[in-house]
């Protein structure tokens, strides 16, 4: 299995309740390393170009709100399988349906302020590092 990259957020409702080790342990103890990690807080602008995708949802005001409420720590991981890896430890996008151990089930309080984000392809894990990150600031 190819060495990956792959973007992560930890995101403000987790960083508010003092969770970003914490999560940070999930992914070093599960074969990720975090190869670039800064701590951000969005602006509006920001938050609306990274989720564009989702600008017509209904949930998309209340998306941006709670992304720019608070800081967030932006990410790189790097490991085999990453993008895959990562989903599987996040859990279902909606805590309720999240499996046993992941880190919405753990930790997140509702599908709006599910703690993390991180990438679901190659695609866009290139785009969305490149959104946060330059070339010199990822160091594996
Ligand atoms: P994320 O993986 O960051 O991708 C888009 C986010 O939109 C998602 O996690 C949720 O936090 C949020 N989201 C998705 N569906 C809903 C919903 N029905 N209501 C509120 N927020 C949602």
């Amino acid at each position: 299995m190819a060495i990956e990259r792959t973007f992560s957020m930890i995101k403000p409702d987790a960083t508010k309740r003092n969770l970003t080790g914490a999560i940070t342990k999930v992914f070093e103890d599960n074969g990720l390393r975090v190869v670039a990690s800064k701590r951000v807080w969005m602006s509006k602008r920001e938050a609306e170009g990274f989720y564009a995708v989702h600008k017509d949802r209904p949930f998309f005001g209340e998306l941006v709100e709670g992304m720019t409420s608070g800081p967030t720590v932006v990410q790189v991981l790097e490991g085999e399988n990453a993008i895959l890896k990562n989903r599987e430890l996040m859990g279902a996008t909606n805590p309720a349906q999240a499996a046993e151990g992941t880190i919405r089930k753990q930790f997140a309080l509702s599908i709006g302020e599910n703690s993390v984000h991180g990438s679901d392809a190659p695609e866009t894990a290139a785009e969305e590092i490149a959104y946060w990150f330059s070339s010199t600031e990822i160091v594996g």
